[in-house]
């Protein structure tokens, strides 16, 4: 039974751990732990409360053990940022392996190579928006004019893509009314994938306007010219602006979610659905699109009405729950990784705004105990976090949701968090093969890689991490925070 999963959970939580450490150094977006009502401390132990302990207390008096080996995983991050750099590039159409000769259309970014158990030799919107996202975060550390890897170019081909696939008939309907942008998955070769699915999801347009607009964004930082399209408007007219509208008609309507499974309101969808909104009403008041701001404007009034009061907050559980219609039903606790996938993916943590603006930031009561949940239960869960827990190790593997039966010290404040947040990176560090590949999952009883091979994802996922590590450091290193 494969449980733990690269791409699906642990590489995103260890991002969050991250952003925490960048939250304490930085100080933008205060950390309400003066009044953590509800971050509850609960487990089996005392250690289950190590999260709050540190942000708290920050010295420990235990010593801890955070990482098997310091040089060893130093070593391990600057070699596996590289090679996951090159795990994303590898998998997009016309980079390299995969080109139209071997029906990758340019643009179109594969899942996996992987041709059989699992088959992901297909393009799916969500996978292909995060990974991109990940390409435009590098422009935005390096610029675009000493870009060896011609990024803006790729980048724009997927944009060209996505104009493409927006016009695909498929079995989630049309372009007319805009109902095709549901549809999660396509052919490489840009024909509509017809076999039974989980469909609609409807994160996918939402995180294509994250993608794309972040690029126009990087775009008008360096003040850099787009090459395949007229102009930015055109962009924002002819691709962005039918997402945004898919997410106008759609956002009360149930949808599958990020995991393929479950029929239903998602708070990942909701909440991304709302950052793509926010996003909306700063394009169209920049492109003097009044009418449609306007439209935008009661929209995001309304899902950020639905996301308070849609059930994912309940007096029955500290944490938020993924899918409310499941956790009513007592079909599950509620728990899940999406949760935090979504406040990360929707929060723009150098945006002070976005915590006023879009519910559930990292530094949310709520939000800080679906982390504390997930990492108590998760620790007992799988038998590969238990010889973690014996030899006092404090950063663990963690999966998608606990019901999930899917294969697949003497420390200062700073460096405790710090320690931390690597614990759950050298975690991915044990599980990878020795070049540094990473598959789709890591088996939960034998920690072996598992699942389709070289995911897109697991390398955008664990790339963005190591980039939040470093830009942390730096901070830390600046500001003297590391020392101890
Ligand atoms: C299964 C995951 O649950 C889904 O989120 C992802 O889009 C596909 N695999 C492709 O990677």
């Amino acid at each position: 039974m494969k449980v733990i999963s690269l791409c699906d959970g642990l590489c995103k939580l260890i991002v969050i751990a991250w952003l925490l450490v960048l939250v304490d150094c930085q100080l933008p977006i205060p950390i309400q732990l003066t009044t953590v009502k509800d971050f509850v401390l609960f487990g089996k132990d005392d250690d289950d409360n190590f999260f709050l302990k540190i942000l708290k207390n920050g010295v420990s008096k235990k010593n801890y053990k955070f990482l098997e080996d310091d040089d060893a995983f130093e070593e391990w991050i600057e070699k596996e940022k590289n090679y996951c750099f090159q795990g994303i590039l590898n998998n997009i159409g016309g980079m390299g392996k995969f080109n139209a000769s071997n029906g990758v259309l340019e643009g179109v970014v594969i899942a996996s190579p992987s041709r059989s158990d699992p088959d992901y030799f297909y393009q799916w919107v969500r996978d292909a928006a995060l990974a991109v996202n990940s390409l435009v975060e590098y422009l935005d550390d390096n610029g675009i004019d000493n870009d060896d890897y011609k990024l803006s170019s790729i980048i724009e081909s997927y944009v060209e893509n996505s104009y493409n696939l927006q016009r695909i008939t498929n079995p989630s309907g049309g372009f007319e009314d805009l109902s095709g942008l549901g549809e999660p998955k396509f052919l490489t070769n840009n024909t509509p994938f017809s076999e039974n699915w989980g469909r609609p999801q409807n994160d996918g347009p939402a995180l294509r306007i994250l993608t794309i607009s972040n690029f126009l964004k990087i775009l008008n930082k360096y003040n850099s010219k787009l090459t395949r399209f007229p102009n930015e408007k055109y962009i924002y007219e002819n691709i962005l602006k039918n997402d945004l509208k898919f997410i106008l008609l759609n956002w009360n309507e149930d949808s599958f979610d990020l995991w393929e499974e479950i029929y239903s309101k998602h708070l990942f969808t909701s909440l991304t659905q709302l950052k793509a909104l926010q996003i909306g009403l700063k394009l169209a008041n920049f492109f003097n699109d009044q009418d449609f701001y306007n439209e935008l404007s009661i929209g995001f009034t309304q899902l950020k009405a639905f996301l308070q009061a849609g059930g994912f907050e309940s007096s029955a559980a500290p944490y938020l729950i993924e899918t409310p219609s499941l956790f009513f039903k007592n079909a599950r606790k509620g728990l899940d990784i999406a949760t935090i996938l979504a406040s990360l993916r929707s929060h723009d943590i150098t945006s002070i705004e976005d915590v006023s603006d879009i519910p559930y930031d990292i530094s949310d009561p709520y939000l800080l105990n679906t982390f504390t949940a997930l990492v108590n239960d998760m620790k007992y869960r799988y038998p590969i976090n238990h010889q973690r827990i014996k030899f006092g190790t404090i950063g663990f593997g963690l999966g998608r949701y606990p019901e999930d039966v899917y294969n697949g010290v003497g420390y200062d404040f700073s460096s405790s968090v710090v320690k931390y947040a690597d614990s759950f990176l050298d975690v991915v560090r044990e599980h990878v093969d020795g070049q540094g590949s990473m598959s789709e999952q890591f088996n939960k009883y034998t920690g072996y890689m598992e699942g389709a091979d070289d995911l897109t994802w697991s390398y955008g996922a664990t790339w963005g991490s190591i980039r939040w590590r470093n830009k942390v450091l730096d901070i830390m290193n600046t500001t003297g925070a590391m020392a101890t």
